[in-house]
């Protein structure tokens, strides 16, 4: 069927993520090798691919904290990097961004004062949303592995931001709370952001609205679980991924 949007001119809201020709190379390493991609604004993607295929080096060069060897990246129609699309920008790294040797309320403060807001309640409810409300004044190295991965995730949304941006959030998330976050996702989502979560398994892939495979540096495939799943003729994800990273047709539409 064809939708009605179609005919609308491309004046509306422009995309929440935009590549165009992105490339980044490391010596004779091309970690992104030419993406071109539009991201809607409101809805969960997902970024998969295996161990070294460009993710992280991809959602750098997006939010603007990596500088392209060509091509360019735009966040909510602005080229980045720009200082101004910071503030609308929430980045969690792969590698916990957060000050070890500062507190669990110290560091939040500090994220939320990067972007002029100090809202005490507000800090709370971040720090609530991963459960760390009650271990506000510990010391960062006092942490488990799993609550530093909470408290950078707090970090990264304690300014509301309308693009959310997340490399592996839910890696040493114990099960329980991973299906809060994703629950809180979808609560952000549905409150109009729109999030970029990376992951290299798949089994949090149907939480997504749409996945981006990657694969050596470039999107092989793109669409609905589903859809993915019927393009490739099978009920498995991961099938589905070997299949477009094999050539198999049916990938990028
Ligand atoms: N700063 C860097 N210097 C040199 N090579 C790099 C650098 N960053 C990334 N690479 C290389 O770029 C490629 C893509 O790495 P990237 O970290 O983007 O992969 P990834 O998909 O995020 O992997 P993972 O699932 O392990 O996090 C790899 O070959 C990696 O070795
Ligand atoms: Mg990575």
């Amino acid at each position: 069927m064809i939708s009605t949007f179609e005919s609308v001119p491309a004046a509306a809201a422009p995309p929440a993520l935009e590549a165009h020709g992105l490339v980044k190379t490391f010596g004779p390493i091309r970690a992104v090798d030419g993406v071109d991609l539009a991201l809607d604004p409101g809805r969960i993607y997902g970024l998969l691919g295996p161990n070294g295929s460009g993710k992280t080096t991809l959602i750098r060069l997006l939010v603007g904290l990596a500088r392209p060897t060509s091509g360019a990246a735009s966040v909510l129609g602005r080229r980045v990097p720009s200082r101004e699309m910071l503030a609308r920008i929430g980045y969690m790294p792969q590698a916990d961004g957060i000050y070890p040797e500062l507190s669990v309320w110290e560091n939040i403060r500090f994220f939320a004062g990067l972007y002029g807001s100090f809202d005490r309640e507000r800090l709370l409810e971040t720090l609530r949303v991963v459960e760390l409300d009650d271990r506000v004044g510990t010391p960062v190295l006092q942490l488990s592995g799993g609550m530093r991965r909470r408290l950078s995730l707090a970090c990264a949304l304690v300014h509301r931001p309308p693009i959310v941006v997340l490399d592996e959030p839910t890696v040493g998330i114990d099960p329980a709370l991973r299906v809060q976050f994703w629950a809180h996702f979808r609560s952000l989502s549905a409150a109009g952001a729109t999030l970029l979560v990376s992951s290299h398994v798949m089994d949090e892939a149907d939480r997504c609205d749409e996945l981006l495979f990657i694969r050596a540096g470039r999107v092989i495939a793109r669409g609905s679980g589903v859809e993915l799943r019927r393009r490739a003729g099978t009920n498995d994800l991961e099938e589905a991924f070997l299949h477009f990273a094999n050539g198999g047709t049916g990938g990028v539409a």
